[in-house]
């Protein structure tokens, strides 16, 4: 059991003391917490593999779930990845610093258990100044998965880190709560047109509308699957409670499902939480005055909605809710990261008719 220490920095102006004394760790094969623009990442040396092993070891990652390599710029790029193509230079200069991830032929110089022994890299340029600091102070490349127990709910603030890995890693640095509030959007950059394969923070319309041509990687025909699975989706991203995630964005729709669906957990005795828009507040909080509702913000500002939405699951959790009932947004912008990320942390999930 190790004392995990936390130091303060300033998000914009990070003190050249901690993050000097955060390289050190790092160059010396230690593992460290540090904020990104979306979540926060558990780094360490990506070239040196018993490093590399601390981050798989302190999360309990199985080693075939290949890790995201931060790099401070695009000149970085030739370092950890090679045969780069065109796009993918343009894309860099034009997404980066950035939550954008692309996968591309690995550099082999990188150890194998940074990639899963897979012969592509993940790589970003992270647009924040603590972990652009980090990054060049350690003279590295750093790898760097969020900073979650594996399957949990990812980070968006020191004290979530906290909560998953204390007595675990040796220090987190402290640069307050993350703008972007889900993780990057990956995009496959190894094939054309290239694929997207996890929806966040750069969204799918920004990327076609610079590349002309995206693919959106679907599991199965379309991104809801069928009510009759409940408890077997992949757990990832997962609160302890049991998320319903109702797939539509109509009233007259999620407003039956939520209201029957919660009359049942609640004679059943369960305690029900709920994480919604504030449109929804009057209606839900006037029907169920008693059960534990969040509002992420109002429905016209989605960016908002998403950077709220990992506090408020692990919020439901200390409120020790039973389960929480939650819906989708549609799949325009960032709408399409939360209901992934929904659709992931779901105990089940209800198809709605849109
Ligand atoms: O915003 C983010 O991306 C955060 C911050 C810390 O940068 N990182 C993050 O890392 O979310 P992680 O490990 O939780 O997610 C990495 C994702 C996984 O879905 C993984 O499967 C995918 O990237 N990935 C990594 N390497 C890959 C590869 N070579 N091919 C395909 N997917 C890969
Ligand atoms: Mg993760």
């Amino acid at each position: 059991m190790k004392t995990t220490e936390i130091i303060i920095v300033n998000p914009y102006q990070p003190e050249p003391s901690a993050i000097q004394k955060a390289a050190v760790m790092i160059k010396s094969g230690e593992v460290v917490a540090f904020p990104t623009e979306t979540v926060y990442g558990l780094g360490a040396d990506a070239f040196t593999a018993a490093a590399v092993e601390k981050i798989f070891q302190a999360k309990g990652r199985p080693a075939h779930d290949p890790l995201i390599v931060h790099i401070a710029s695009v000149d970085q790029l030739l370092s950890v990845a090679a045969n780069i193509p065109d796009f993918v230079q343009r894309l860099g200069n034009h997404f980066w610093p950035g939550p954008l991830t692309l996968v591309l032929q690995r550099n082999t110089a990188l150890p194998a258990n940074v990639t899963s022994d897979l012969d592509t890299v993940a790589v970003r340029v992270p647009d924040h100044a603590v972990a652009l600091a980090l990054i060049n102070a350690s003279q590295t490349a750093i790898a760097a998965p969020s900073a979650n127990k594996f399957s949990g709910v990812s980070p968006t603030s020191a004290q979530h880190v906290l909560q998953d890995l204390n007595g675990r890693i040796p220090l987190i640095l402290d640069g307050g709560s993350t703008t972007i509030g889900v993780e990057s959007t990956v995009l496959d950059c190894t094939t054309w047109p290239p694929k997207v394969l996890r929806p966040g923070g750069i969204t799918v319309e920004a990327l076609r509308s610079f590349l002309g041509q995206v693919e959106v990687f679907q599991k199965g025909k379309g991104v809801l699957i069928p009510a009759s699975s409940p408890g077997m989706l992949d757990k990832h991203y997962s609160p302890n409670a049991r998320l319903y995630f109702f797939g539509s964005t109509k009233a007259e729709q999620y407003r039956p499902y939520f209201e029957e669906t919660i009359e049942l957990k609640l004679a059943a005795g369960e305690k029900v939480g709920a994480i919604i828009v504030s449109g929804d507040e009057p209606w839900l909080r006037n029907r169920f005055p008693s059960i534990e509702i969040i509002s992420l913000g109002a429905e016209s500002q989605l960016e908002l909605v998403a950077s709220h939405l990992y506090a408020a699951l692990r919020e439901m959790d200390a409120r020790q809710v039973d389960c929480i009932f939650a819906r989708d947004f549609g799949e325009a912008g960032v709408a399409l990261a939360i209901r992934d990320r929904l659709i992931r942390a779901a105990f089940e999930v209800v198809r709605g008719n849109s």
